[in-house]
């Protein structure tokens, strides 16, 4: 596990960013692992600003996203789908076909696992998963070691953590479909991105505690390639390890 110091947030997106960039340059056919949440907004910006510049073209890539909300339908501005197209693929010029995320409105769980798997399979490998992390140190929503798609019961904590996007705590959905941690450990590099203190103990544990289902993001000390760039205030409680 690689730990790149970032000063802020501006510069973990920027790093991330970068190294998305080199991705896509090296490879313009790559299959983009993708995340929602505060955490990679950044990045998105700044990917988007190297494509306006010229720099960057999205064209041949293929994305799969980690992630959805049970029963939420895409045009919900809360939904993964509206948000990836607000800070994403609306800005770029990927093709649209190319675009996969868990359907929330399939009410058929077993149906809409297959499927997304189905899916993931016929994509191939991931060339690069970028990762948020939760407080509580889940990747993707797994709050717990899984291996396929599945249908997550969201954990108080992470219902406490996501209430600030909607109007009230009720409105927080309690399940959602996630690609499960094997597949995201078939990635060929994974990316996390932490910002903030409120991530400092999920980035301890993942990447210095005991590889533990308590700790989803933990298995990453397993993974061959993975870099995790963090700030300083998500790295504070890391000073005796690096
Ligand atoms: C949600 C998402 C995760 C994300 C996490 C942290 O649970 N499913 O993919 O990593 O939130 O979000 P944020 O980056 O907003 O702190």
């Amino acid at each position: 596990m690689r730990i790149i110091r970032a000063k802020d947030y501006k510069d973990m997106s920027r790093k991330a960013a970068n190294i998305i960039s080199a991705q896509v340059i090296l490879k313009p056919d790559s299959v983009l692992g993708l995340a929602t949440g505060s955490s990679p907004i950044g990045t998105y910006e700044q990917l988007v600003k190297w494509y306006e510049k010229g720099d960057l073209d999205f064209a041949d890539v293929t994305t799969v996203n980690l992630d959805e909300y049970y029963g939420m339908k895409p045009e919900n501005d809360q939904s993964y789908h509206y948000f990836m197209h607000d800070h994403f693929f609306d800005h770029v010029n990927i093709d649209p076909s190319r675009i996969n995320l868990p359907n929330g409105m399939e009410p058929d769980e077993k149906k809409e696992c297959a499927r997304y798997d189905a899916v993931l399979r016929s994509v191939g490998d991931v060339d690069i998963q970028l990762l948020g992390i939760g407080r509580n140190g889940h990747i993707g929503f797994n709050e717990f070691f899984s291996k396929g798609t599945h249908c997550v019961d969201l954990t108080e904590s992470t219902i406490e953590a996501n209430k600030r996007f909607f109007a009230s705590e009720d409105e927080v959905p309690r399940r959602a479909y996630s690609m499960g941690i094997h597949t995201i450990m078939t990635a060929k590099k994974v990316l996390v991105v932490a910002s903030g203190e409120d991530k400092a103990w999920a980035i301890r544990e993942s990447c210095f505690g005991p590889v533990t289902p308590k700790v989803p993001g933990s298995i990453l000390q397993l993974h061959n390639d993975a870099i995790v760039i963090a700030d300083e205030a998500a790295l504070s409680l890391c000073g005796d390890f690096l």
